[in-house]
């Protein structure tokens, strides 16, 4: 049986694709990229956006072709398939499975059930206890950089967000598993980790918290980098921030994600945190490292926006210097409490503050990137560059992309590079001897 896999979305669904792929259909199960000869395809979806849902909407619309051209059981999972799970069998009623979220540990059953039963249908997301514990993953070949999560779903219900209704409520998995989960990877090769969770800041398990995870966690002998996302700024402190610089294989990387510049949209947004308090962390960032990164997500047009409000987010942007930034207009979701709100922010004006925000961004970028120039910094060299037979690219620590000549293969190892040249987002160097 030969299954196809598309994922959409964030970190979390490429990790439960991960865990659908390594831990329950590694047996009896093979892997294909070629749709037109799997016998079973399997979307896992995303919510957060309108047009994420267009996206999936399309591509089962497809299958439906697909299907009278050779047959295979077609499964939704992820966040839509949470969201929605009857209307999209409605709507595609060529679906033969819907599983939410946190039902990944239902698919082997059902495919065998449906081979057997091939008329019918199965949709699971609710009325069932979720598998709460998630497993550890037997990755069978694990790769220089792999995510870990560390907590699944999210209680912070900030009213644009579809993500607390999808994913349900915050859980924090066992730090022993963690721990057990990153030994098992630094012992087959990897050796940079990032820690995945909607809200990281906010990790508890048996007195443990986040900070004290970290620490746990850099004490793994051979692991070498160790990032985390999402932070949530409410929860990070300057303190929390000074001693997270301090652990060495702590990245010079933050992900910060913003929102909105102005207090009054803060609040109407639920993020729980003013500009002042951002300005603080972006503060100790700055004094204790030149060369850290802060990237963020950003929305405008959310609803009451007014001119002087996305001023400020302009001003906080400029304030911060991001090295780069995801930038989104403003999508009502049905279901969050932001949806019952007015939606009172012209579609145009959007636009033109989307595009006003990422021209910024860019400037600023270039910006951040100009501090690297003539730097000496070291990368793990991830793979061959496109240009020639001896160029290679790398990751500073604080996540940028490096190219580089040398006639020796160094991926994975790391090494230490003169920046001598910058364009748009890359940057060019030389090895150092
Ligand atoms: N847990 C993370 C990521 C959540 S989703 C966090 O707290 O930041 C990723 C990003 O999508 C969000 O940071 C936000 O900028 C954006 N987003 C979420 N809902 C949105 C909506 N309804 N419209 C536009 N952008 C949205
Ligand atoms: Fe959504 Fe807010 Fe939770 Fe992030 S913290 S997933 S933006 S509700
Ligand atoms: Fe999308 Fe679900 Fe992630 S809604 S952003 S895939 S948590």
């Amino acid at each position: 049986m030969k299954y196809y896999i598309e994922t959409y979305g964030c970190q979390m669904n490429e990790y439960d694709t991960d865990i659908l792929i390594y831990e329950y259909l590694k047996e009896g199960y093979e892997q294909t990229d070629n749709l037109k000869e799997a016998d079973i395809v399997i979307f896992n979806t995303c919510a957060v956006r309108q047009s994420a849902e267009n996206r999936v909407h399309g591509q089962l619309g497809h299958m439906k072709k697909e299907k009278e051209n050779h047959e295979f059981i077609l499964g939704v999972i992820g966040c839509m398939a949470q969201k929605e799970a009857d209307k999209l069998k409605k709507k595609h009623p060529h679906i033969d499975f819907v599983l939410g979220t946190d039902f990944l540990h239902r698919i082997i059953p059902t495919i065998k059930y449906l081979e057997k039963n091939k008329k019918e249908s199965i949709v699971k997301t609710e009325n069932e206890k979720p598998f709460l514990e998630f497993e550890d993953i037997g990755r069978k070949k694990p790769q220089l950089q792999e995510f870990v999560s560390i907590m699944r779903g999210c209680d912070n219900f900030c009213t644009y967000c579809i993500v607390p209704y999808v994913r349900g409520r915050e859980r924090s998995r066992s730090y022993k598993k963690i721990i057990e989960e990153i030994e098992y990877l630094v012992d087959n090769g990897t050796v940079e980790v990032t820690l995945l969770g909607q809200n990281v800041n906010s990790y508890e398990y048996e007195g443990v918290d986040f900070l004290n995870l970290i620490k746990k966690v850099s004490k793994i002998d051979g692991l070498k980098r160790i990032r985390f996302t999402t932070s949530h700024p409410k929860d990070m402190t300057p303190e929390i921030l000074e001693e997270l610089m301090n652990i060495p294989n702590v990245c010079d990387h933050y992900h910060l994600p913003l929102q909105a510049g102005s207090n009054k949209i803060l609040k109407k947004m639920n993020r729980k945190y003013t500009k002042e308090h951002y300005k603080k962390l972006v503060k100790t960032i700055r004094d204790n490292s030149k060369l850290a990164s802060i990237t963020t997500d950003m929305i405008v047009g959310f609803t009451d926006e007014t001119k002087k409000d996305f001023k400020e987010t302009l001003e906080l942007a400029k304030y911060t210097e991001f090295d780069s930034a995801f930038v989104f207009k403003y999508n009502p979701r049905p279901g969050t409490k932001g949806f019952e709100m007015e939606d009172n922010v012209e579609e145009k004006e959007k636009q033109r503050r989307l595009e006003k925000l990422n021209k910024l961004i860019k400037k600023l970028a270039k910006r951040r990137n100009k501090k690297l120039m003539n730097e000496t910094v070291e990368i793990l060299v991830t793979g061959k560059g496109y240009k020639s037979e001896n160029q290679y690219k790398g990751r500073t620590e604080s996540n940028k992309i490096v190219v580089f000549k040398s006639d020796q293969n160094l991926i994975g190892k790391f090494v230490k590079v003169k920046i001598y040249k910058i364009t748009g987002w890359t940057l060019y160097a030389k090895l150092v001897k």
